[in-house]
């Protein structure tokens, strides 16, 4: 046919064949103030760079003429998931879009893996549901408040407990700064001219339920890092985990360790997992890339605990990288946001699905079947 179909499509959702497509559309959806929360690192943003740019490190050592069927699923915590995928816990998932967590919640259980809610998050524990939720923590300097929040999250169904420790203090966003962002987004003259082009953002930001954070009451409108600043306990120690183990006899899972010697401490507090992470350059700038870690931590404590990794995931290949030098799983952030900012669910379940496509291709064309086959006979990281 002359006219191509393909060329034709409107929907930004069904448009995208990658992560990057949908970024791309998220960002004409959504206020600058909004996109450039989610998109920006702290300081200079030389962690957030090289988050990525570690990818590029990746070489894979395809086995040739192997056959067979592909099978992506996996254990994570000791429950199934059809993917060595988790979505990571984000602030605010309402002011991304209306929908906010319900609907990234949704989506993961229909792909059966799992979904962490943030303390910071938008929806309640108790009125969040699915299959394999856990729970993101930061310590609140009211520690009878925090060990209520844990009992709230338990009492709700959630499996697994993630204790964030890359943020005893905030990072220093400086697009946040620069935009003047509050949380929830003051009227300001430069948010109502970026809003007049996205009115739909804005009239379902007015209609549907009051952005406010489900954990805590907020304290009007302020700036994420003086959020964070009030609230968060600076003085967390790793003798608080013994505590916590006390609140919580579920998986503990230990978010934010950035080097083998934290990671060693993780197992000997009996963790039961970690997540290799920077924040995805958030909080400390020019920390190690967390794909570099994968290995020497996986050769230090693999046996004893899990190891995860987050920051700058982009492609099924990326999964299959890290999931290659050690990790069990990969956490994502902002991918999920940009299918979330262009059309709800549907778009976080379109990355989903374009990362478990790219996951299988790339298995197909490395010779490994199942995700145990993934490994370092099969990937290594160039000097
Ligand atoms: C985050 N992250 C995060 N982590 C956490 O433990 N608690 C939180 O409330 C948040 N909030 C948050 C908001 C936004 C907008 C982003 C982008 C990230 C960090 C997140 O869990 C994860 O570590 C990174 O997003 C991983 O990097 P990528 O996948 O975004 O590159």
């Amino acid at each position: 046919p002359l006219l191509q179909p393909r060329g034709l499509e409107l929907d930004p959702v069904k448009r995208a064949h990658t992560l990057s497509d949908l970024r791309a559309a998220a960002g004409k959806r959504v206020p600058k103030a909004v996109f450039d929360y989610v998109e920006g690192g702290a300081d200079d943003e030389i962690s957030l760079r090289r988050n990525r740019s570690a990818f590029d490190r990746v070489e894979f050592s395809p086995q040739v003429l192997v056959g067979g069927d592909i099978d992506t699923g996996t254990t994570i915590l000791g429950e199934p998931a059809e993917l060595p995928l988790v979505l990571a816990p984000t602030g605010y998932t309402r002011m991304m879009h209306h929908a906010g967590e319900p609907a990234v919640a949704q989506a993961a259980a229909e792909a059966g893996i799992p979904y962490a809610l943030s303390t910071m998050g938008t929806t309640a524990p108790e009125d969040l549901h699915g299959d394999n939720l856990w729970f993101q923590l930061y310590v609140w300097r009211d520690r009878g408040f925090t060990k209520d929040m844990v009992g709230r999250a338990r009492d709700a169904g959630f499996r697994a407990l993630v204790l964030t420790v890359d943020t005893p203090v905030p990072g220093n966003r400086v697009r946040d700064i620069r935009n003047g962002l509050t949380l929830p987004p003051r009227l300001s003259l430069s948010t109502l001219l970026d809003g007049a082009t996205k009115p739909r953002w804005w009239w379902n930001l007015l209609t549907t339920e009051p952005l406010r954070f489900a954990s805590f009451d907020g304290d009007g409108s302020l700036a994420p890092s003086d959020i964070g600043a009030k609230m968060f306990d600076r003085d967390v120690t790793w003798t608080d985990l013994a505590w916590l183990r006390e609140v919580w006899d579920g998986p503990l899972v230990i978010k934010g360790i950035q080097s083998v010697r934290d990671a060693k401490k993780a197992a000997e507090v009996a963790a039961d997992a970690v997540v290799l992470s920077n924040h995805g350059g958030r909080q400390l700038d020019r920390g190690p890339a967390p794909l570099e870690l994968v290995q020497p931590v996986a050769d230090e404590v693999g046996d004893r605990l899990e190891v995860f990794v987050d920051g700058g995931i982009r492609t099924g290949g990326d999964i299959a990288a890290a999931v290659g030098l050690g990790a069990k799983a990969c956490l994502i952030g902002r991918p999920y946001l940009y299918g979330l900012m262009t059309g709800g669910e549907r778009g976080v379940t379109k990355v989903i699905s374009i990362l478990r496509e790219e996951l299988e291709r790339t298995m197909r064309l490395v010779g490994a079947n199942a995700i145990t086959d993934l490994d370092r006979s099969r990937v290594r990281l160039r000097a």
